[in-house]
């Protein structure tokens, strides 16, 4: 099926970036209407940062710029991602109501002159932040240009959360309807532990810096209330924008897999399009990894259907350690390589190289040498490229292995004395990830609780937070034939941070047929061994089993002798259980073992192969990381240049084709 356009009215893969016309003179704005027209651009995002210049006093508004620019831009046959400003409360706002400025967990207050200065909870900001929303949405509603509203920008990107007085208060009020009775609250977070007890609601405080650790239960509704604060900022001038302009669709910029603090799964279903900004970690050689995980991820929040990716980068970033520039055609690669995962849209941040302010030296799809740069001729050439891809609009990834992705195990897996600092949420998930990846095997990423049914495979990397929902259909799914791979430090703790009652691995211990008799952490660089040879290190532990089947086991360290990987078969189906952390190729043994074959075989491994499929055909999408041509068994027609593919589809190095399928159901 070929799913609507993912904005009404724009019939093409969505071209190009954060527009900021208020940084220079209106000169310029005619050379930028004319380059966005050469560089195929069709959609910009537009005011993002401009409250201060829209409304440069307390209720006195300046529309004017942005009726030209709106009013150029349309004439150019340019489509509008109309942002609201709030992510840059302006210097009156601060100055007038300090109480909008957040404090952070040691009492420090935060102060301007940057942006995201806000505090989520404060009555002043909602009310200075409907007023401009309401202006915006009432003004701009029926502009011809506005295809698509862009509420804030990255909520949570620089301020997660706030531990003001006001926030504490309405925190106090988020727990009150959360657990209604301060004795549930109270039994929920294991108050008789350290004698924490609190006689009235008053009492409770954020979790601001304290002598010593923290009540982990406290912590985690803390993280849960903070996503929520935002999510009811987005909210709230959603609500606005939607009552103006009905038809429009509505969302905001995800910041998926660098924000550890919005739970994204709690948003998925507020937003009419999920949109997301993925920066590469420069310096990391195998980036582009990390970049598939994050696009399926988003996917995943996308519920299969086409996203937009709102923002990444032509080239450099300017915030890390070492901002590498892109080489010449990697632009290309992570582009087409989001739009294989399902992208319809690939913009940047931003449209014109900035001269002054914090981000000067970031890329962006004018460089600051113009139309001599490099970058520039690469954003042409992706601006037309995308034009000719226009068929793959609409169309779905197909996956058969799913992997369990979740934030609030993440938060609450990362809170202080865990068994080992060297345990991380995103390094497990990454580890299991690499091996799909390698093994081109493409992925379809759920949140916990989800309907697991059709899947070939279940991969649980690491679900610290397992609720019984959560367990209960890992088990209904495994009954029915299913396979599910866990890895170690899982089922652990209920949605309180509580352990499960009866011993380890809590909720996940009648599925996988084991107990566990003690977690056994590893010195750090400590390596243990597996009876096939394979080397572990971070993790080991002391296994019982109850019901599953020994596979591998410790040869060394303080597990020796006991099981390292079991397997238990429940129903019609297994599960597996990994209870250390194998060494890349290790992993990659142990789960060549448990997996269905890839459905490509034989590929080099730095070589993407992705299908896209919809009422108008099926399309490969072959994206080569390597610095060889590679061969990939494919009949088609390449949407690009149109050359006709037998049976060979040769994919130059470094390079990326994208074939209509012929001969494919
Ligand atoms: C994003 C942000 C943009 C820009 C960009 C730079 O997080 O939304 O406004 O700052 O980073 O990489």
């Amino acid at each position: 099926m070929t799913t609507p356009p993912l904005i009404t009215g724009l019939d093409a893969i969505v071209h190009g970036g954060d527009y900021n016309p208020e940084q220079w003179p209106e000169e310029v704005w005619h050379e930028d209407v004319q380059m966005m027209r050469e560089a195929g651009v069709n959609l910009v995002n537009l005011g993002m940062f401009s409250w201060a210049l829209l409304e440069p006093e307390e209720g006195v508004f300046t529309f004017d710029r942005l009726d030209r620019i709106l009013d150029l831009l349309h004439e150019a046959g340019i489509r509008v991602g109309l942002a609201t400003p709030t992510a840059a409360p302006p210097a009156w706002l601060l100055h007038h109501y300090p109480g909008v400025r957040p404090q952070t967990s040691t009492g420090q207050t935060l102060f301007g002159a940057a942006r995201q200065t806000l505090c989520p909870s404060s009555p002043d900001y909602a009310r200075a932040a409907e007023r401009i929303t309401e202006q915006l949405a009432r003004r701009y509603a029926d502009h011809p240009a506005v295809a698509l509203w862009h509420v804030h920008n990255e909520y949570g990107g620089a301020m997660p959360a706030c531990y003001c007085e006001v926030s504490a208060e309405a925190f106090r009020g988020w727990l009150q309807k959360r657990y209604g009775r301060l004795d549930v609250l109270n039994n929920a977070w294991g108050t008789t532990f350290w004698g924490q007890s609190y006689g009235a609601w008053e009492q409770i405080t954020p979790p601001r810096q304290a002598p010593t650790a923290i009540n982990p239960a406290l912590q985690l509704d803390f993280l849960r209330f903070c996503n929520d604060a935002h999510l009811q900022c987005y909210r709230r001038e959603r609500d606005i924008v939607r009552r103006h302009a009905p038809n429009t669709p509505i969302t905001t910029n995800f910041m998926i897999v660098n924000c550890k603090w919005i739970d994204y799964w709690s948003w998925a279903d507020e937003v009419d399009i999920v949109a997301n900004d993925h920066y590469l970690q420069a310096e990391e050689e195998d980036n582009h990894i990390e970049l598939a995980m994050a696009a399926d991820v988003t996917r995943g929040l996308a519920g299969g259907r086409p996203w937009l990716l709102m923002e990444h980068s032509t080239s450099a970033v300017n915030w890390q350690p070492r901002n590498l520039a892109k080489r010449p055609g990697e632009m290309r690669r992570n582009s087409l390589a989001h739009v294989a995962r399902g992208a319809d849209g690939v913009m940047f941040f931003q449209w014109r190289a900035s001269r002054f302010g914090a981000e000067k030296f970031h890329s962006a799809m004018v460089p600051h040498n113009g139309r001599r740069g490099r970058v520039w001729g690469e954003v042409v050439d992706l601006g037309r490229e995308l034009g000719e891809l226009s068929e793959l609009r609409g169309s779905t990834v197909r996956a058969d292995t799913a992997l369990i992705w979740d934030w609030q195990s993440w938060w609450a897996m990362e809170l202080e004395w865990r068994p080992t600092c060297d345990h991380t949420y995103l390094e497990r998930f990454r580890a299991f990830y690499t091996w799909l990846w390698r093994t081109h095997r493409t992925v379809d990423v759920l949140p916990p609780e989800a309907d697991l049914s059709g899947y070939r495979m279940v991969v649980v990397p690491s679900l610290y937070l397992t609720t019984p929902a959560a367990a209960e259909e890992l088990t209904r799914y495994v009954r029915a034939g299913g396979t599910v791979v866990v890895s170690y430090f899982s089922g652990i703790v209920d949605a309180n941070d509580a352990v499960h009652p009866g011993g380890h691995p809590g909720a996940l211990r009648e599925l996988l047929g084991v107990e566990i008799d003690e977690f056994l952490p590893l010195r750090d660089g400590e390596s243990v061994h597996l009876d096939n040879g394979v080397s572990g290190t971070v993790w080991s532990e002391r296994i019982v089993l109850t019901g599953a089947e020994r596979v591998l086991s410790y040869t060394d360290g303080p597990a020796a002798g006991g099981p390292a990987v079991t397997r238990n078969t429940v129903g019609a189906g297994q599960v597996w259980y990994v209870s250390t952390r194998p060494d890349p190729d290790g992993l990659r043994a142990v789960l060549d073992e448990i997996a269905p074959p890839p459905v490509v075989d034989g590929l080099p491994e730095d070589v993407e192969v992705l299908r896209r499929t919809s009422d108008r055909g099926s399309f490969l999408i072959t994206v080569n990381h390597t610095g060889k041509e590679v061969d990939v068994p494919a009949r088609g027609v390449d949407l690009v240049d149109g050359t006709r593919v037998e049976q060979t589809l040769t994919v130059p190095a470094e390079g990326v084709r994208v074939l209509r399928e012929e001969g494919t159901d």
